[in-house]
């Protein structure tokens, strides 16, 4: 009765790469799987870590060190970024920017990437007492849309400066 289900005929040794050869059986047509089973985890692993992440998806407008294209209106992270977790609408500022809120990363690796960029770019204007980004927190904040990105940094620019923090 199963006709067109596909039957498992053979699978390849255990050396990282494996193959089934899938005969389907209405057509006799033959289909080679393969699964590199190496290059997938290292895949894997490389959407798990900050670093990487970063370098795939912001590097490209931000730099590898962080410095953006401030004349091109990419701001640089480098000793500023941190400022805005004195603010509450700062921090989640940080999540809610296009390039963060619309990465294709998960709200937990989003998180990590945060927490990864601050202490990377700018570990000493961090609170003493910040909180990492959680993935539920990224989450909550990530649902709310900036409405006006460039009026919503000034605000938070002039709510830093009122406690004499200059961000640039
Ligand atoms: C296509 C270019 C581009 C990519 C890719 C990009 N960004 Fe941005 N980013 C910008 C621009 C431009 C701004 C300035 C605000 C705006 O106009 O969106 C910005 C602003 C920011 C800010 C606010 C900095 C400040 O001082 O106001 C943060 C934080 C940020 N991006 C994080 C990220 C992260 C994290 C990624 C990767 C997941 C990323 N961006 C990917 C272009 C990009």
């Amino acid at each position: 009765m199963a006709k067109n289900s596909g039957a498992v005929v053979r699978a390849g040794p255990n050396d990282g790469i494996g193959c089934l050869a899938v005969r389907t059986a209405g057509t006799a047509a033959r289909v080679l799987v393969c699964v590199i089973a190496a290059l997938s985890v290292r895949a894997a692993h490389a959407g798990t870590d900050p670093a990487t992440d970063y370098l795939l998806h912001c590097a490209g407008c931000h730099q590898r060190d962080g410095s953006g294209l401030p004349r091109s209106g990419i701001p640089s992270m480098v000793g500023n970024v941190g400022h805005f977790l004195r603010s509450a609408s700062g921090r989640a500022f940080l999540v809610q920017v296009p390039g963060t809120a619309h990465s294709p990363l998960s709200d937990a690796q989003v998180a990590a990437l945060l927490n990864w960029m601050l202490a990377r770019f700018s570990a000493a204007q961090l609170p003493r007492d910040a909180a990492p980004y959680t993935a539920a927190e990224v989450t909550r904040l990530r649902g709310i849309a900036l409405r006006d990105l460039p009026a919503a940094r000034r605000a938070i620019v002039a709510e830093l400066a009122a406690q004499g923090i200059v961000v640039r």
